[in-house]
């Protein structure tokens, strides 16, 4: 087995497009990963992600943004707010961790916060797990925290949803209730699984472990990347301070920007399943490890311009590029979240007060909003159990909003 790295944002993007080639980034993380919708393939993969769809449909995206983010964010800042300071890290993850439980159906019947850092200490694992591969820690102890987590989610949080779902299911298909009733979410679908797909019940679980993690990781990452890039563009561009804060479409393209500069994983992998080219030239035989270097293909200076190694959120970009690049990656696999945390890329008649603008440029708008800055006697320390280059620790000052 040789290993190709694939370079360069076009050839990357005909790389993840080919639907010849296979995930193969989680295989080391499989005590969690073991076949949930991003490492499948070929017909099983297409017939989950129509199944899981149906969560993700814009109408839905567009109610989340306007109902359940505010309370939520409202909840979640309260105690934040009344201290006058946070850790970044921690905030984001509360929040969006709560916010994606709420996609993957797992229900928080308390609502305090007790319960929301019991259940972030166990997605804080899942996702160690999840990214075994990057992980500077002993692999084997890491999965045995990972099996540990499992069985504590699966008593404290997962067994209860699933069966106050089951029930709203009989009830609904009893007549008892309405389809109004009936929650919104991927453990529900799944549930319901209309689409017939064969699921054994240890699977649904981490399906709704590996929801879980994937979004509230790779948001909290995003968000707090987001909000260092933002504060250091206003200190050295203070003409755009005002704008910042009075133009939620201009916030919304620094927040792209700042995704381009840091996606989530540096790297996808992929598996060749037969002898191919592919884009680069190279030759792959079956089972070759592909690696897609999208921290690389994102700052293309042939296709993000010379300085694409900087945050600029003034460049202009080719037709048909995303602003965030590969981020959320292209081809079968791409996010289902994208625009659930990036919103929508704006026209040029959008309208701001309708704009869907997505869950990571809302937050970044609200601590502008709330005067958030980097606390000064206090530095944000970089993550030191992975060799991703994420913020572990983001001290920050905030003020009250009236
Ligand atoms: C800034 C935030 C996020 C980033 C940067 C991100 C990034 C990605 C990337 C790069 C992939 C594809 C990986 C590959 O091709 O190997 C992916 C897949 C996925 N993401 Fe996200 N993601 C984010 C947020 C979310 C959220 C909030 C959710 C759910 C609520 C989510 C759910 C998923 C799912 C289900 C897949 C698998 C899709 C499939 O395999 O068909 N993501 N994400």
């Amino acid at each position: 087995m040789k290993t190709i790295t694939i370079n360069g944002y076009d050839n990357a993007s005909d790389t993840l497009r080919d639907q010849r080639l296979a995930q193969s980034l989680y295989d080391e993380g499989a005590v969690i990963m073991a076949d949930v919708l991003l490492v499948l393939h070929g017909a099983d993969h297409r017939a989950r992600r129509l199944l899981e769809l149906r969560v993700f449909r814009r109408d839905f995206f567009r109610f989340y943004e306007h109902e359940v983010f505010p309370a939520t964010l409202k909840q979640t800042i309260a105690p934040y707010e009344a201290a006058g300071r946070a850790d970044l890290m921690e905030l984001s993850y509360r929040l969006t961790m709560n916010l994606t439980a709420d996609f993957a159906g797992v229900d928080r019947p308390r609502r305090d916060a007790e319960e929301t850092e019991r259940l972030r200490g166990q997605v804080m694992i899942f996702s160690e797990g999840a990214t075994l591969v990057h992980s500077t820690r002993d692999k084997e102890t890491v999965r045995a925290e990972v099996r540990a987590a499992l069985a504590e989610f699966k008593t404290s949080f997962y067994q209860p949803s699933l069966e106050r779902r089951q029930q709203l299911l009989a009830d609904f298909a009893a007549g008892r209730i309405t389809e109004d009733a009936v929650p919104r979410d991927v453990l529900t679908v799944l549930l319901q699984n209309e689409e017939r797909v064969e699921m054994a019940p240890d699977l649904m679980m981490r399906e709704i472990a590996f929801y879980l993690q994937a979004g509230s990781h790779s948001t909290a990452n995003a968000t707090a990347h987001a909000f260092h890039d933002v504060m250091s563009w206003c200190s050295s561009h203070p003409e755009d301070q005002r704008r910042i804060e009075s133009d939620p479409l201009f916030l919304q393209r620094c927040v792209h920007e700042s995704l381009r500069l840091h996606p989530a994983s540096p790297v996808a992998w992929r598996r060749s399943t037969c002898p191919m080219a592919l884009p680069n030239g190279s030759d792959a035989d079956t089972n070759d490890r592909v690696v897609v270097d999208l921290a690389t293909a994102n700052r293309d200076p042939s296709i993000f311009g010379p300085d694409a190694d900087i945050f600029n959120p003034h460049r202009s970009l080719r037709d048909g590029t995303p602003p965030w690049g590969l981020t959320f990656g292209v081809g079968v696999h791409t996010c289902l979240g994208r625009d659930l945390d990036g919103g929508l890329q704006p026209r040029a008649d959008a309208d701001p007060d309708t704009h869907q603008y997505g869950i990571v440029p809302l937050l970044v708008q609200e601590l502008v909003r709330r005067k958030a800055r980097p606390d000064p006697a206090d530095k944000a320390l970089a993550a030191n159990h992975t060799e991703r280059a994420n913020w572990g620790y983001y001290p920050i000052l905030l003020e009250p909003v009236h």
